[in-house]
């Protein structure tokens, strides 16, 4: 996949989304150059990053366009309450500690026919899921030469935390067509965890350091992994359920 259909992979699963759905309000967690945040198709739309890369100021208006050059912590800390965003895009840092409190910060932000979808759910190699994004680089052209900037992080660890803890929310991993990405929304009933998934999973948890790309990869199941086209329709069609 060449660059430019890599960077329309976003936009293009999020307006799905808010097309099917509806959505009036958009927030996006980390927005960097804007590219997928000036691309989403939706009436209102607040966008926060502690270091934008672009002219966030040109385009922050306060009502149709909110930019708040902050990290989410600090974001969620002095939004109000009430206030509540029907599609949520999680790119921020790419850490699990911070996406899960990324994501716990959206959930009481959100309402029952919110979608979220999280970014880089799954790493790409052993070297993706460092901590450390330029250690993560260095590493792989040290040992394989091959120089490239991706990175995922260790976002792939709030997978069993998702798995065993949010049987409120179905979710699903979209792997094909660029990057792979979670969505998750609000179930209809509480989704089941079966028995020898909660035992892996419930290892995972307590073992979470134990987690590397190799466990990641025995158990594709904590991940629902999908295709595109499947994982957007389980999510409209999930959502119109609740919300005919
Ligand atoms: C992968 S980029 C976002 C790309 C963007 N969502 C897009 O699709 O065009 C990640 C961004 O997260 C921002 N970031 C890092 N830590 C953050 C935090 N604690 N809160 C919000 N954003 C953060 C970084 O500054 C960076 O610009």
């Amino acid at each position: 996949m060449d660059l430019d259909n890599w960077l329309a992979t976003s936009p293009r699963r999020l307006n799905r989304l808010a097309e099917a759905l509806g959505c009036k309000t958009y927030l996006e967690i980390g927005v960097s150059e804007g590219i997928t945040f000036n691309a989403v198709n939706v009436e209102t739309k607040t966008g926060v990053d502690p270091d934008f890369q672009f002219d966030w100021q040109a385009s922050h208006d306060g009502v149709g366009t909110r930019l708040l050059p902050i990290s989410s912590d600090e974001f969620f800390a002095q939004e109000p309450e009430k206030s509540r965003f029907d599609l949520i895009f999680i790119d921020g840092l790419h850490t699990y500690d911070q996406t899960y409190r990324d994501l716990q910060n959206a959930l009481l932000h959100s309402h029952p026919g919110t979608v979220i979808l999280i970014d880089d759910t799954i790493p790409c190699d052993a070297y993706s899921c460092c901590r450390d994004q330029e250690e993560a680089i260095r590493l792989r052209e040290q040992s394989t030469g091959i120089a490239n900037a991706i990175w995922h992080g260790d976002t792939y660890k709030i997978m069993p935390l998702i798995h065993l803890f949010h049987t409120a929310y179905e979710y699903c991993t979209i792997m094909d067509q660029g990057n792979p990405q979670t969505v998750l929304w609000r179930a209809k009933e509480p989704r089941k965890v079966d028995e020898l998934a909660s035992m892996t999973t419930f290892w995972g948890l307590e073992n979470l350091a134990a987690c590397d790309y190799l466990w990641m990869l025995r158990n594709p199941q904590i991940f629902n992994p999908v295709s595109e086209a499947e994982g957007l329709d389980r999510a409209v069609a999930g959502i119109l359920a609740l919300h005919p």
